[in-house]
């Protein structure tokens, strides 16, 4: 069933560059409810849990190495939709291959730094969602 609902993170890398602003400004422009958000910052365990599905992936020590590095903004977001909309909002994993506009062509430095994170499927969302936030802490 079609929750509504996705999971984003500001990436490390666009915490750091100063961009958590113009990104939040964007995602509710762009029509996105935020349920849920906080700055944390993940542990190795949190990191190689989170991208789990990618753990045989040559990339993945990198992968993890960089999501840790300094704190995120975790965030649910509502919108009919909002998988799918989101994925579109943030362009290609690459930035090089993001459409224009998109969040990831103008504030993603490479493939590794990519700015940040969407759900791939309601499921995920739900999943994701539930790793960084408990019931009360969702609106
Ligand atoms: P995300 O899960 O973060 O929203 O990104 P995505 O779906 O667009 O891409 P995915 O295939 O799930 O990859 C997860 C993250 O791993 C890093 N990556 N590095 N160096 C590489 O070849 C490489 N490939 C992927 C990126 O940070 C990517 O977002
Ligand atoms: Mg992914």
């Amino acid at each position: 069933m079609a929750t509504n609902r996705t999971f984003t993170m500001l990436k490390p890398d666009a915490v750091e560059k100063g961009h958590i602003g113009a990104i939040l400004e964007k995602i509710s422009a762009s029509g996105f409810r935020i349920v849920a958000m906080k700055l944390t910052q993940m542990t190795k365990a949190d990191a190689q849990s989170f991208y789990g599905i990618h753990k045989e992936r040559p990339f993945f020590g990198e992968l993890v190495d960089y999501m840790t590095r300094g704190p995120i903004v975790a965030a649910i977001l509502e919108k009919d939709n909002a998988v799918e909309d989101f994925r579109t909002l943030i362009g290609a994993t690459n930035p090089a291959d993001a459409a224009e506009g998109t969040i990831r062509k103008m504030y993603a430095a490479s493939l590794g730094e990519n700015a940040v994170h969407g759900s791939d499927s309601d499921e995920n969302a739900a999943i994701e969602g539930a790793f960084h936030f408990s019931g009360r802490e969702m609106f």
